[in-house]
This record gives structure tokens, sequence and C-alpha cells, in this order.
């Protein structure tokens, strides 16, 4: 069975299922298997140290699939910004059709994108941001709910309200995104309004994904209840996983302390020895809430194909069922 939508339709994918950005962990091996098992795999620009990095690392996807995939470009404060429009130029330069931007407004590049006949898929956390996005010209935003893994946002709204909130006034194709991680998730997604589902912390936790094993074993050990919420205080709050540095993290800001009190504890390098290195503590990593949903490391393929089948039956037989 394949879920026909507007998203599918309108960006060429088989499956209503799209893997978010994720910095350090989208890379070409989980992209390419996400699109050759049919959804919609997104290579994490900024993971790439260089934009003739990220060129080598489409080339590479691309030599593991023949379906689309896209490319993240995630926008955010920082202290030495990283050349944004040089990763946009490799983009256009690589023939990539598919562009998720995240964490600002992506107005200055939009007409670089739609010159190059790219399809861009806008990631943000609130109905009036997805509004403003859709009047600039995006062709799809996908909204995260403030269950999700990484930068919820501060209104707090969970996806069960922000999802038909979003859908009820958007004219354009949206992806929900947040709290998903099964077929159970995708119709329910399906039935809010929305055109698909993206995943962040369920792709992470495959066998394509790759960080180190004992990271995915953590995500499955986990609950709903494992994560933390940083940078509350800084109005710039990440969801990531219950750890001894999230909850410094927490403790530091509760007491006062400022960015710079915390600056060494959430240095992307610590990060990224996580995933590399599988030292559960070494530094802060996003996840989501779902991690209490996700109880295996199965391959992309099993993964997507599972959701569609068993999306299938829960629309065929459970919800038919119910029709008096
Ligand atoms: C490890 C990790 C890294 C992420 N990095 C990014 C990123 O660089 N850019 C981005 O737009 N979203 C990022 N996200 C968010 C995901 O793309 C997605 O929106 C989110 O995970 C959805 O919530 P879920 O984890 O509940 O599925 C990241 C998520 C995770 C788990």
């Amino acid at each position: 069975m394949t879920l026909r939508t507007r998203f599918t339709e309108e960006f060429g994918v088989e499956h209503p299922i799209v893997q978010g950005g994720m910095m350090w962990v989208g890379r070409a091996e989980l992209a390419a298997a996400v699109s050759e098992a049919g959804g919609l795999g997104i290579i994490t620009a900024l993971t790439q140290p260089t934009p003739d990095d990220l060129l080598a690392e489409i080339e590479k996807a691309r030599s593991l699939t023949d379906k689309p995939f896209g490319v993240n470009v995630t926008i955010l404060p920082s202290i030495n910004p990283p050349p944004y429009q040089d990763y946009v130029k490799a983009i256009i330069e690589s023939g990539v059709k598919i562009v998720e931007t995240a964490g600002s407004n992506p107005e200055p590049f939009l007409p670089y994108y739609k010159e190059a006949g790219i399809k861009v898929l806008h990631k943000c956390t609130s109905v009036r941001h997805a509004l403003k996005a859709q009047k600039i010209g995006v062709d799809g935003v996908s909204i995260d709910g403030f269950e999700c893994a990484g930068h919820p946002g501060e209104d707090d709204v969970p996806g069960l309200i922000l999802i038909p909130a979003a859908t009820q006034v958007l004219d354009i194709p949206v992806i929900a995104s947040g709290g998903i991680a099964d077929a159970r998730g995708l119709v329910a997604a399906l039935a809010l309004g929305a055109d698909g589902v993206n995943m962040g912390t369920r792709f992470m936790c495959t066998q394509e994904s790759a960080i180190h094993q004992t990271v995915k074993e953590q995500i499955v050990a986990h609950s709903e209840r494992d994560t933390q919420l940083i940078f509350r205080t800084m109005h710039n709050t990440a969801r990531v996983a219950n750890n001894e540095i999230s909850r410094k993290v927490v403790e530091i800001e509760k007491s006062g302390g400022k960015f710079e009190d915390v600056r060494d504890l959430v240095a992307g390098a610590r990060g990224r020895r996580v995933f590399e290195e599988g030292d559960l503590d070494a530094g802060i990593w996003s996840a989501g809430q779902v991690q209490g949903l996700i109880n295996d490391i199965p391959t992309c393929a099993e993964l997507v194909s599972r959701m569609v089948t068993e999306a299938e039956s829960i629309i065929k037989s459970r919800l038919a069922d119910m029709l008096a």
C-alpha cells in the first residue's frame, strides 16, 4: 500500500515520512537509507565541515540511492556563523531538489532555491511562523510540537493542538513533527490534517544512523520522561536527553547561571563525543520524549515498511471497525 498525500505528490516521494535534519547524525548513509525505503532522507549541511565536504556527502548519498533526498540548512544565531551562502551555493550546484530550512526565516535564500527549481520545506514551531513561511513562498512546512527533540520554541504547544491549529489555516502541505515513532503517530498526524510526518529521534535509532550503538541502546532504554529542557532561561529552549550534563545545566540555570556558566558543558564538541564514542555523559545530545515509544533498532527499510503496513491496518481495521 502507499499513502498518497499532497506532500507525496508535490515533493515526489513515495511515502509521507521525512527524516528531519540532525546535527552529527544526518549523514549520507542514513539519508540514502530513508530515501531508498521510500521516505525522504535529509543530509544535514552543517555536519559537514566545509561546503566541499557537503558536495562529497551528497555524491556519496547519490551512490547509495537513485531516489530523491534533501539537505537541511539550519540557520541559528551563532558567535562564529558558518559561511551559509557557500553551503547554499554548494547545494544548488549539487542539483539536489529538496531543501529543509530551519532555525530562522529562509527568505534571504528563497530566490536562489526557487531559481534552481528546489522545493523548500521550512521547519518551524508555531502557526504564525508557518503562515509567514507560506506567505514568502515556501512549498511546505514541517511543524515541530513541544514534544520534539531539538528546539521546540518558546510557546510550549504540543502537536495534538499545534498540528490541527496549523492545518486549519494553511494551504500548503504540512508535515507533523515531534513525538512520532510509529504507524499510530502517522495515522494520528494524517487525522489531524497533516500531509505526512517528520521524525528525528526515531531515525536516529536505526541501523544506518552513524552514531555509537550505546546511544541507540540508551534511546531504547529511555522512557518518555527522559528529556531535559535546557536554555529555557535564555529563551532558546532545547530538548535534550536526560543525563548528568543536561541535569547540571538545568540546575545552573535555576540558580541564576548565565550562558557563560554553562558554555563549556553544552559545547558542540562534547555532544559530538557522545555520538562518536558512546560516552553518554560526555555532553548534551538531542532526543525527544518519543524515546518512550522506541523499543528497537531496525533498518530504515524495516521501519518505513512497518509504519506503512501498520498504518493500513489501523485505517482499514481498527478505525473502520469502529464505524457502526
Ligand atoms: C540528534 C538530533 C539533532 C538534530 N539537529 C537538528 C538540526 O541540526 N536542524 C534541525 O532543523 N533540526 C534538528 N533536529 C530536530 C529534528 O530534525 C526533528 O525536527 C525532531 O527530532 C522531531 O522530533 P522527534 O525527535 O520527536 O521526532 C535534531 C534532532 C535530533 C534528535
